[in-house]
């Protein structure tokens, strides 16, 4: 297999191990074999035989080179928009009362319901490609504006394919315990089998990566997030939760006893659910976006997710009612900005942190071994990434050794 050697760069690992901060190499060197990183280093320490033995050289012009971006938490495969809801909040409504008068999540469902594939896949594809013009390389796409089996099952096709069309990987996520559909209005528990019954088969259909749920007043109880739960861990699947978006229901400390990836939002997150999380080795994964675009004020608390050493994450949350973004670099400013998280939290945020939000222990970070999935960027150094804000210094991506 020929060997690739790329130099001229600094490379931002985010290896937890590696120097700090960013695990940041100065003239460093990587040598990619096939889709994999052989080596990542200084230039200087680049063993003589291995630089022989690389029969392509490329010339970074001292890009600086980051891992493949990760958007671990969207819903971007939807139909409709909801600026009207937009406009509603803006003049007092608020997102609760919006979604008990049937809009909201309801609202995108019938607008999802009414999409052909072939529809819904050109809307989401334009979403797509923006998330790819910032260098993301994997992405995280949960179904649940379906609720019904072959509208969740033509949602989680769509991202199917849109991942197998365009360069980068999609993991899909069950989200059927999103919101009870009107059919089922006042019964939640039948709705929650009919969640069940839809799982089994979508699994073993392939459409499912993991399975997600809305614990919330206006969504789901614990109790019935745990019989989601139950029967996902029963099929081998990894876990995820919308939990302590817009109250605390005690979602988070749930999902740690299920041993989940990761909780999301968070931002009611109290100290007993934080230190499960830790215990559970859960992800916090954080939304600005949502925080943001409902115009929230009560923030995640960061402090203590640091306190508890619990990993946080950053993702766009990509959707149309709470957060109807398609940028992660944006996401990265915002993380600073409105959660005061260090530059090198929210990288960490969407690299290595996001990894492990999505299960995946192949890459995030730079490192011999992992895939490779990287960016170059022209900028001087990676704070720069979180600082810019609304510019986009993405110049080209790498996806599994090959330049997309
Ligand atoms: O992550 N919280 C629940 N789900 C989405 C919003 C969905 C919607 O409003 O369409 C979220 O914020
Ligand atoms: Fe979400």
């Amino acid at each position: 297999m020929t060997l690739k050697l790329w130099t001229g760069c600094r490379v931002a690992t985010m290896a937890a191990d590696g120097p700090r901060p960013y695990g940041l190499i100065e003239d460093a060197a990587l040598v990619v074999e096939g889709e994999r990183l052989r080596w990542v280093g200084p230039r200087a320490d680049l063993p003589r035989e291995l630089e022989a033995a690389c029969a392509q050289r490329i010339d970074a012009h001292g890009a600086l080179i980051t891992p493949g971006l990760i958007d671990c938490h969207t819903h971007l495969v939807y139909g409709g928009d909801r600026a009207n809801e937009f406009e509603a909040r803006l003049g007092g409504a608020s997102y609760e009362e919006i979604a008990r008068q049937g809009g909201g999540i309801a609202s995108t469902v019938r607008a999802t319901r009414a999409a052909s594939a072939a529809e819904l896949q050109a809307q989401s594809r334009v979403r797509l490609r923006q998330f790819l013009s910032e260098g993301v390389t994997t992405l995280e796409i949960k179904s649940g504006y379906g609720l019904a089996l072959e509208h969740e099952r033509k949602l989680l096709q769509v991202a199917r394919s849109l991942g197998r069309e365009q360069a980068l990987d999609v993991r899909t996520t069950f989200l059927g315990a999103h919101a009870l559909p009107p059919e089922f209005a006042g019964r939640a528990d039948d709705y929650v089998d009919e969640v069940l019954t839809m799982l089994a088969q979508l699994h073993a259909e392939g459409l499912v990566d993991a399975v997600d749920a809305f614990c919330e007043r206006i969504a789901f109880s614990p109790a019935q997030v745990a019989r989601v739960f139950a029967a996902a861990q029963a099929l081998g699947l990894p876990l995820k939760l919308h939990a302590e978006q817009l109250s605390d229901c005690g979602g988070a400390a749930l999902a740690a006893r299920f041993g989940a990836l990761s909780c999301d939002h968070l931002e009611w997150l109290s100290e007993e659910g934080a230190a499960a999380m830790a215990d559970a080795g859960s992800v916090a994964v954080l939304l600005p976006g949502a925080f943001y675009f409902l115009r929230e004020t009560r923030l995640p608390p960061v402090a203590l997710l640091r306190r508890h050493g619990v990993p946080m994450a950053i993702a766009s949350d990509c959707n149309p009612g709470s957060s109807p973004c398609t940028s992660l670099l944006l996401m990265l400013n915002m993380a600073c900005t409105l959660f005061r998280l260090t530059p090198e939290e929210a990288l960490a945020g969407v690299t290595r942190h996001a990894a492990q939000a999505l299960g995946l222990q192949d890459r995030g970070v730079l490192a011999a071994g992992m895939r490779a999935d990287f960016v170059l960027w022209d900028l001087q150094g990676p704070a720069q990434l979180a600082y810019a804000l609304g510019a986009n210094p993405w110049r080209q991506t790498i996806f599994k050794g090959e330049s997309r």
